[in-house]
């Protein structure tokens, strides 16, 4: 090759990696600029969802309640005490205080209550919904309706759901369904020792303060939503191993569930049965 012909090669080449870089960053940078979003989607908010922050907390006793709300949410053995059996806590299974996407947030709650409930055959309310958890998936007995607990938890679930004007509204309400598979518990058991025992414990007890139980005396009982296996498979598929979420297909995630559903825990104490 000449020298000509080399300079001129590498002179397109140059140009063409800058006409690339220069693409990518267009790209990217369009999407950023307003305008070009009023195009798009006019009058559609256009920032999304952000979880309301701590500064924005009003003050008083309002400030005051939700604060402990969140504190009894993401520590319930410590802060609900009287009323909690397992030593697991709201938010670990509605993750980061309850606002993950598809781990059964607790964001946009109010909205969805009263509501007919086919496990209890009736309407009912945000405060018959916690107590359902307290007595079932906290291992628990119901607070008093009235009393600072209730309160609270219910304040902290209003704040997070207040509306956000200017923004998109909450996506990823509830868990991301699976449908339903057959599941094979022992190959479970092999992806439990693998993928998850090292967090949970080898027989399920978790380690606290960071880690909740999967079975046994410290988990939820028999009652609990999460002891349906096609339910805690669209929980776990979504959610876990929490440092490596979206590993699993949703058949690891039946087959690890049927593994769990099939160690023992403690049985839902039938006095509660109307919750
Ligand atoms: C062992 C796991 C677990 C624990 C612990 C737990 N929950 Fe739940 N909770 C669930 C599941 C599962 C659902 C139903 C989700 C579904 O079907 O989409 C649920 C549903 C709810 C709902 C209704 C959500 C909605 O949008 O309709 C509320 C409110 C709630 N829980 C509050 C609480 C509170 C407060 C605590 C702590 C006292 C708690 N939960 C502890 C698993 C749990
Ligand atoms: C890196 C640690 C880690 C690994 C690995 C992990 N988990 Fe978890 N798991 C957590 C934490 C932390 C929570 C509490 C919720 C959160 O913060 O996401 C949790 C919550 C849960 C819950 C709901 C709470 C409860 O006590 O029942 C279930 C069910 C669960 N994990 C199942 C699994 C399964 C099944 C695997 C393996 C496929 C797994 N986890 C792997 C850390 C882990």
């Amino acid at each position: 090759m000449s020298r000509q012909s080399r300079s001129w090669t590498i002179g397109v080449a140059a140009a063409t990696a800058i006409v690339y870089a220069a693409t990518i960053v267009l790209g990217l940078r369009i999407r950023d600029f307003s305008w070009f979003d009023l195009f798009k989607s006019a009058g559609q908010p256009r920032t999304a969802w952000t979880p309301p922050r701590r500064s924005d907390l009003p003050h008083g006793a309002l400030g005051e309640s939700i604060r402990r709300g969140e504190k009894i949410f993401n520590e319930t053995p410590l802060y609900a005490a009287k009323y909690t059996g397992a030593r697991i806590s709201c938010g670990s299974c509605h993750a980061e205080g309850g606002i993950q996407p598809f781990a059964s947030p607790v964001v946009g709650a109010p909205a969805a209550y009263p509501a007919y409930s086919q496990r209890a055959g009736h309407v009912i309310s945000l405060e018959d919904r916690i107590q359902e958890c307290f007595v079932r998936s906290e291992n628990g007995q119901p607070l008093p309706y009235s009393g600072p607990e209730m309160h609270a938890l219910v304040d902290y679930i209003a704040w997070l759901s207040r509306p956000q004007p200017g923004r998109r509204p909450y996506t990823g309400r509830g868990l991301a369904a699976l449908g339903a598979l057959p599941a094979n518990p022992q190959r479970g058991g092999e992806i439990y020792a693998t993928q998850c025992a090292g967090c949970h414990g080898e027989h399920g007890e978790g380690r606290l303060p960071l880690f909740p139980a999967l079975w046994g005396p410290d988990s939820f009982n028999a009652g609990a939503g999460m002891h349906g296996i096609p339910k805690m498979a669209a929980f776990v598929q979504h959610n876990m191993p929490q440092n490596r979420m979206g590993i699993l297909s949703a058949q690891d995630a039946f087959d690890v569930a049927a593994y769990i559903h099939a160690q023992p825990r403690p049985p839902f104490n039938p006095a509660f049965s109307k919750y």
